[in-house]
Order: structure tokens, then C-alpha cells, then sequence
């Protein structure tokens, strides 16, 4: 038995949480945490709302309610959508209760009296007319990096940049819309940078991080770790423990994170065990796993952490499986976006578990996925009841009828074999948080089963030989048990009435993995069974009202909208192979640092030799629809320019400007969308090759970084241009002459 302790992103308690938390954040806990109580481990999981910071006071404001009465609201309406989600927290707490001050208020203290936090005096943002200093949301303006409007003065929505006061372009007060200005003010620093060498070294030995969370993290060590500010001009939130300083609180995300051990103290208490959370924090064993939306993983995997070592005898992160964003019209769900679906109204409509299977099913663990509720039908349809809940319904009512009780098994190794595979890859992917392909694990061990049950034509074999029929329905039920266990992580609630169909009592956690490999025992009563998944009808005007809002194509707002809805990455050429049926074509293999190398079928035989071809550096669009060329799969595009429409005769492949490594994002710095996009989406952005001169790309303003070549490739959106890169110092460019103001496609 070993410990787990599962940590939750807290969610604001500015609004319904929608199926993006859920997908994100809040169900893949639940079945990690469900699955480690089927292998007898000892699982904390705490969470709760997230209840202080300018994104609670704004709201408040905007609906003439104070910030207690507002968060309170949100945090009894997202606990019971929780609830009703049938997510089990040991304990759903909010950050606004004693015990969470009490804890933050002693690790503040405990902080500064090892010097990790001291005062310095800052500029913050302040507006002379509303004569108030303007935190965060307070201020908004122009973001310096990918220039997206209306941004908030602490975060980019857009492209994820963090910021310090006064670095917005045209920053406005968002209370009266005037321009604010900066005024020093004092204000707690933690001193991150003591932690930077203890870090690093903590981060290298994580080897098997998710790419997402180590390449960001990396990323933010290799900038230089700048201490930071851990208290705002403002008065919702954690006091701070000193004298004199009433009018300041302590920053919403230095608070927000210690809530995972004030929550896991509040738990102690109430089960009368006040040392309880000792066990899980302070128990080197003990595992603790954070389950986090991607936004989130600098908070996760350098301040909590660099705060947990400050403090020290605490257990740092064990493992941090960050999601990238679920989609919808290809933008991201969010509240702001008005395409968010809240969880109260789904589940009028449909069964927590229908949500849970589909949302396990399109998990965005490694890339953004898209919703839809056309593909939700169909996963429903034609996989959960199609061979899942048909399998379930066929041994059980065929068993019950023939039989009343269950019948001893045979014990036909073939169906042994099958439950003995599927678990023990099921076990390996869901125990390193690979919870899509635990799902279809589970799923192909059902299609197994009901090709099995058809191969034994149970049905024919009861009337010729009923006693040799039972032992085929003995093996068959084996197979419903075991799958009703791997599934009940996933799905408990359908799982748990099959449970009982089966004729057991309690759940399975009550009985654990150790005896999946059992067969039901023979003689136990049977319950009459219902299908527990049912055909969605089809009846298109009663599908939620928000399936208007989902264009077919990606709509993504904001500057540069077209540009950020590719994927595209650096890539070599590995192999370059003749089309078997098309003289002009090649196929190409691209290692784009994936696991497996792409194919791509491309037209620039007739341009580049094979010798030019092969180890190549090149940009791919990654995220293209695949398609097949004469028969021949071809997964993402080139980029190349091409000058013929100026008159020219050039085309010529675009190639990094430094040696970056394959499966770098050319994202200029911004947030790009990695769900499906068709061709037509690409030719929507304009990217030009040119010279630039004089700080101008073909007559606009354009910033180079250092060392850039005069010939590159840059985005253009209205009047605006910037270097096609990866936003860090490499660009784009091309190997020889080619018209300025060449088309890229
Ligand atoms: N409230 C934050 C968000 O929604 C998440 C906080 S997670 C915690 O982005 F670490 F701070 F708890
Ligand atoms: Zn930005």
C-alpha cells in the first residue's frame, strides 16, 4: 500500500466552472485517485475554490455583491456541480476560511524569518482618479509581447507571458478608463532566486515530466529566476502577519497554492486527527501528483515548489501531468469567450458519466483537443453503447434468464489471457496519468468480449447443451466483472449498477485489483439488469442551444487569430523516398521530435535534389488534417516561398536561423492552437518573406532579435508585423535570393 496525495488547481469562485475545468483539471484526478483506491493505496485529495485575487473582486463588483458573498456563491454552486460530476475530494475546501489564513499567514512567517521574504519598494500601477492603486485586473492594456488588446496587467491570456507592473503598452484603468500611472509602493518579495540551483536540480531528475510542463518550466529557469511580489494594494485576502501593514494583502497565487496543505490540515482536523496531513506531506514516500490546466504550471512547478523548499521537511511535487486546453470552435473554453458550457446545464441533458466517458476520450493531455457535440453522439453511440453497454446488457440478461444465478465459469484461458493483457497495460497507462489510452484499453478488452461472446453462440449452445452454456457465461462474466472494475474509475456511477446487475454489494473498490482476476462466484444471485448506456436519439433542435455557437471552422479572436491557429514546428528530414505511383512527389519522413517520425508527400522534387533534401531543417504546419496523395498518407505541410505571383521564379523552403531542436513551436512567442485545422485555415494568414531594412518588414514597424538575418519571414496581421520564430531568438529565413514580399505557403 503506498500513499498518494492528489492535488487539484484550485478553480476561481468567479463563475459555473465548464467542461474545459473539467476536462483540464478535475476529472483526471478522479480517476487517478479512484483507480489507486482500487489498488488498496491510501489517497488524500484535496482541492477547493479558489476565493481571493482581483479576478473575484472584479466580478463582485461588476454584480453589486461584496467578494465574500460572491465567492461563497460560486463555491457552494461549483462544489455541488463537483459533486454531482461524482468527483470524490477528500476534501473540496476555499481559501477563504480560518485555517487556510492561519496556515499561509505561519509560512509567511516562517519564510521571512529565514529571509526568503523581505520588503522593497516597487511601482505598481495607480489611478489618480479613482485614487486607488490598481492590482492585476485593474489594469489593462496592449500586450508588449504578442500585442493581443484588452490584456490584464498580471497575465496574458493570449500568449501566457507573466508581467510586472508597467510593462502593458497604452495601459487603462478598467474602473474609470483613464490612464494610470506608476507610483512606488513597498511591498513582500519572495526571494526566488535563492532557489534557482535547488530547482534546476530538482526539475533535471523529472525525467519523465510531460514535454508540455519541462519544456515551459525549463524555459522559465533558463530566463532567470526574478524574485517576486507576494502582496497587492488591495484589501480581499490572507492579512499579512505584520504590523502596519493594513493595507495590503497577500497575492492571490502565493496563497492559492499553500490551500493544498491548508486543506490537507483543515481534513486532519475535522477526522480529529491534527497531525493526519503529516503522513502525506512529510512522508518522503509519499507521492504527490498536481493536477493542473497548462496556465498553471509555472505556479506548480517553481513557486510551490521553491515555497515547499523555503520551508523544508516538506515533500515536493512527485509529478505535475498539466493539460493543454480543451477547445470548442476552435477557441479555447472559457468564461470570457461566452462558448463555455457549465456544468449544471449539461447534466440536465445527459448522465455524469456520458460526460466523463467522452471527455476521457478526447482528453487534451498532450495537445488541445476540440468538443463537439455531433462527435460526442457519435463516441457515445457507436463506442460506449455499441460495445460496452451492449456487451454489459447481453451476458447479464442472457445469464439472468437462462441461468438466475451465476453459473461456475469454465476457465477458458483465452478469456483469462485477455482480462490478464488488458489490465496489466491498462495499469501501466493509467498509473502514469495516460488516461486516453487507459480508456481505450478498457474499450478494446470490450470489443474482445463481444466478439467472444458471439464466437461461443451462447444462444444456440443452451439449447443443445445448457451445462457446457453455463461455463461459456461463467468466462463471459469474469470478462463483465473485470471490465466494470476498469471501468469504474472512469465511469463509477453506470459502473457501480452493473456492479450490483453482478449481484455484489458495495462498489469495487470494496473488493480492489487484487481479485480482478476472479470469477464471479458461482451461485450468486443475479439482479434483473438495465442497459446502463442508452442511444442518444438524434433530434437536432435539441441538442444544447450552444451548438449554434460552434462554427465548423476554428474561430479564434484576438491579433494574429489566423497565424495562431497553426501548429507549426521545426522539423528534419530524415528519409526522402520516391511516391510509388507520382514521378513528382517525394515522401518525406520529418522527425518532429514526436515518437514517431511524420510522413509527408511534397511537390519539391521538380526544386530540391535528395542529397538537398535529406537532413534538411524545415518548418511544418503539424496540426493539418492528414491527407492522402495518390494513395499515399501525407501528415502536415511544408513552408516554403514562393515569389512566382510577384513575377519571380523562386521557391524556397523556409529553415531556422539557429539550431534549435526538432519539434521547437514557431509561435513567435504566442499561444497557437494545436487542434485539427484544414489547408483553407492556413491560406487565411499572411506570412511574407522580405529584407528588412531600417526596422521595416515591406513598409511596417518590425523588432529583430539580436543576431537575425536581413532576409526573414514575418506575420502580418492589420499594420502589424512580427518575425515568424519561436519568440526567443530564432527566426525564420531563407538560403538564397528570393523578391521581397514573397508569399509563404
Ligand atoms: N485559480 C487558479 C486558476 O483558475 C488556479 C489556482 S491553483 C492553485 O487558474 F495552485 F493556486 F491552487
Ligand atoms: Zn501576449
Amino acid at each position: 500500500m503506498s500513499k498518494i496525495c492528489i492535488n487539484i488547481a484550485w478553480p476561481y469562485a468567479n463563475g459555473p466552472i465548464h467542461l474545459g475545468h473539467l476536462a483540464g483539471s478535475l476529472l483526471p484526478p478522479d480517476i487517478f485517485s479512484r483507480y489507486h483506491r482500487l489498488l488498496g493505496d491510501e489517497v488524500l485529495m484535496v482541492g477547493g475554490s479558489d476565493q481571493h485575487g482581483t479576478p473575484i473582486t472584479v466580478s463582485a463588483e461588476k454584480n453589486g455583491m461584496t467578494p465574500e458573498q460572491y465567492a461563497d456563491k460560486y463555491h457552494e454552486i461549483n462544489k455541488k456541480a463537483i459533486e454531482d460530476m461524482g468527483i470524490e475530494y477528500t476534501l473540496y475546501n476555499k481559501t477563504h476560511c480560518p485555517t487556510h489564513f492561519e496556515v499561509v499567514q505561519k509560512i509567511f512567517e516562517e519564510l521571512k524569518s529565514k529571509g526568503y521574504i523581505y520588503v522593497k519598494e516597487t511601482e505598481q500601477y495607480y489611478c489618480p482618479k479613482c485614487a486607488r492603486f490598481l492590482p492585476d485586473r485593474y489594469v489593462e492594456g496592449v500586450c508588449p509581447v504578442c500585442k493581443a488588446e484588452k490584456t490584464r496587467s498580471d497575465q496574458c491570456d493570449s500568449c501566457g507571458t507573466t508581467f510586472e507592473a508597467g510593462m502593458l503598452i497604452d495601459p487603462y484603468c478598467t474602473l474609470c478608463g483613464s490612464r494610470p500611472e506608476v507610483r512606488p509602493t513597498s511591498h513582500f518579495f519572495l526571494k526566488l532566486s535563492a532557489f534557482t540551483d535547488d530547482l534546476i536540480r530538482f526539475i533535471e531528475s523529472k525525467e519523465d515530466w510531460r514535454s508540455n510542463v519541462k519544456a515551459f518550466t525549463q524555459n522559465w529557469l533558463e530566463g532567470g529566476l526574478q524574485d517576486r511580489a507576494i502582496t497587492r494594494d488591495m484589501s480581499w485576502g490572507v492579512p499579512i502577519p505584520e504590523e502596519g501593514w493594513d493595507d495590503k494583502v497577500i497575492y492571490v497565487w502565493f496563497d492559492a497554492v499553500i490551500g493544498y496543505l491548508s486543506a490537507s490540515v483543515e481534513y486532519s482536523r475535522m477526522i480529529g486527527k491534527p497531525d493526519y496531513w503529516k503522513e502525506f506531506w512529510k512522508d518522503p514516500e509519499c507521492r504527490h501528483y498536481y493536477f493542473i490546466g497548462k496556465d498553471n504550471i509555472p505556479f506548480h512547478s517553481i513557486i510551490w515548489p521553491a515555497i515547499l523548499m523555503g520551508v523544508g521537511g516538506m515533500d515536493l511535487p512527485y509529478d505535475i501531468p498539466a493539460n493543454e486546453y480543451l477547445m470548442i470552435g476552435g477557441g479555447k473554453f472559457s468564461k470570457s469567450r461566452g462558448g463555455a458550457i457549465d456544468i449544471p446545464s449539461v447534466l440536465k441533458e445527459y448522465d455524469a458519466d456520458l460526460i466523463r466517458y467522452y471527455l476521457s476520450a478526447i482528453m487534451p493531455d498532450t495537445h488541445d483537443s476540440e468538443f463537439s457535440w455531433d462527435d460526442f453522439i457519435t463516441k457515445i453511440n457507436n463506442e460506449l453503447v455499441a460495445d460496452l453497454g451492449n456487451y454489459y446488457h447481453r451476458c447479464l440478461s442472457f445469464t439472468k434468464k437462462n441461468f438466475g444465478t451465476v453459473p461456475e465459469a469454465g476457465g477458458d484461458p483465452e478469456a483469462g489471457k485477455a482480462i490478464e493483457d488488458a489490465f496489466k497495460e491498462y495499469s501501466e497507462c493509467v498509473g502514469r496519468c495516460d488516461f486516453k489510452k487507459g480508456l481505450k484499453v478498457m474499450m478494446d478488452l470490450a470489443h474482445f468480449g463481444n466478439r467472444y461472446f458471439d464466437s461461443k453462440k451462447p444462444w444456440a449452445l443452451v439449447k443443445d447443451d445448457k451445462e457446457a452454456c453455463g461455463r461459456v457465461m461463467g468466462d463471459n462474466l469474469r470478462i463483465v466483472k473485470a471490465l466494470c472494475m476498469m471501468a469504474w474509475p472512469y465511469m463509477p456511477r453506470s459502473s457501480e449498477k452493473v456492479w450490483s446487475y453482478l449481484g455484489y454489494c458495495g462498489t469495487p473498490e470494496d473488493m480492489g485489483f487484487d481479485k480482478i482476476m476472479e470469477p464471479v462466484p458461482a451461485g450468486q444471485a443475479l439482479q434483473e439488469p438495465i442497459p446502463v448506456y442508452r442511444k442518444i436519439e438524434v433530434k437536432k433542435e435539441e441538442k444544447p442551444k450552444e451548438q449554434k455557437k460552434e462554427a465548423p471552422a476554428a474561430v479564434l479572436d484576438g491579433p494574429f487569430a489566423d497565424f495562431r491557429r497553426m501548429d507549426i514546428r521545426v522539423g528534419e528530414v530524415i528519409s526522402v523516398d520516391d511516391h510509388p505511383e507520382a514521378e513528382k512527389l517525394y515522401v518525406l519522413k520529418i522527425d518532429l521530435g514526436e515518437e514517431e517520425p511524420r510522413q509527408i508527400v511534397t511537390n519539391l522534387k521538380s526544386v530540391y535534389s535528395r542529397e538537398q533534401m535529406l537532413e534538411r531543417k524545415l518548418l511544418v504546419i503539424s496540426n493539418l488534417k492528414p491527407a492522402k496523395f495518390r494513395g499515399v498518407q501525407s501528415s502536415g505541410m511544408l513552408m516554403a516561398a514562393d515569389d512566382e505571383p510577384l513575377g519571380g521564379s523562386a521557391i524556397l523552403l523556409l529553415k531556422p536561423s539557429k539550431d534549435v531542436p526538432n519539434g521547437t513551436a514557431v509561435n513567435c512567442g504566442m499561444q497557437c492552437s494545436s487542434s485539427r485545422i484544414e489547408v483553407k485555415h492556413c491560406e487565411k494568414a499572411t506570412i511574407k518573406v522580405a529584407r528588412v531594412k531600417d526596422g521595416k518588414f515591406l513598409g511596417k514597424d518590425i523588432e529583430l532579435p539580436e543576431g537575425s538575418p536581413e532576409v526573414v519571414a514575418a506575420v502580418i496581421d492589420g499594420d502589424k508585423a512580427v518575425p515568424l520564430g519561436d519568440g526567443k531568438g530564432c527566426v525564420m529565413t531563407v538560403e538564397s535570393e528570393v523578391m521581397d514580399g514573397a508569399d509563404v505557403v
